[in-house]
């Protein structure tokens, strides 16, 4: 994929962003186990091997919800993505969140190796993180959800509405907050923490 050039600094993070997104996310949802290994094929990524859904259904939905939210984080809308496991009852019992922040006042040229250097980093560090490799449940329902730092205008309702919050169940406690990995290389930072109950 390149489609990088010509874009105002922001445009071109925004886009490497959100394929960093998609593969962070498959390797979340790979690593929690809720899929059997087969659902995944292995491929190269900033010269790292990393999984790609395999199964049409997991890797659209990826797919989609992740570049649905391309235009909205190039605006600097997009506060938070979550990637929310959910147990039988319903109720969720992990949420790994990924707070993004794109410097939308800067305006140099990106030094695209570092960039790279710290989302590779990144992705490295997710393979060996504690909560990340405890496995949950086979068949373990989970969403992607996206929380915005304002409405988007009139004009991208369209596309926005997709991204109006569900029922997601809250908890009754402020959850456990457990940090995983942040990387911070101009324009971009990120955060990838998990949320959890408190008791459980
Ligand atoms: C954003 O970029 C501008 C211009 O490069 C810089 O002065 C500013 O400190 C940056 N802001 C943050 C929050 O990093």
């Amino acid at each position: 994929m390149e489609r990088k050039d010509n874009q105002s600094p922001q445009g071109g993070t925004a886009w490497i962003l959100v394929e960093f997104l998609e593969v962070a996310i498959t390797s979340v949802v790979f690593l929690k186990g809720v899929y059997p290994l087969g659902a995944f094929e292995r491929r190269r990524y900033m010269n790292l091997v990393v999984h790609r859904a395999r199964h049409p259904q997991l890797k659209d939905y990826i797919h989609s919800a992740v570049w649905g939210l391309l235009p909205f984080i190039q605006k600097g809308l997009v506060d938070r993505v979550a990637v929310i496991f959910f147990n039988t009852d319903n109720n969720p019992v992990e949420r790994f969140m990924f707070k993004l922040a794109v410097n939308q006042s800067y305006g140099s040229k990106v030094e695209e190796g570092e960039l790279e250097f710290s989302l590779r980093s990144f992705l490295i560090k997710l393979s060996v993180s504690e909560p990340l490799t405890r496995i949950l449940a086979h068949g373990c329902r989970w969403e992607i959800t996206a929380y915005f730092r304002s409405l988007p205008e009139a004009s991208a309702s369209k596309d926005a509405e997709l991204w109006i919050p569900t029922e997601t169940k809250q908890w009754e406690q402020p959850p456990l907050i457990t940090p995983i990995k942040s990387m911070s290389s101009e324009p971009l930072c990120i955060q990838l923490y998990l949320e959890h109950p408190k008791s459980d």
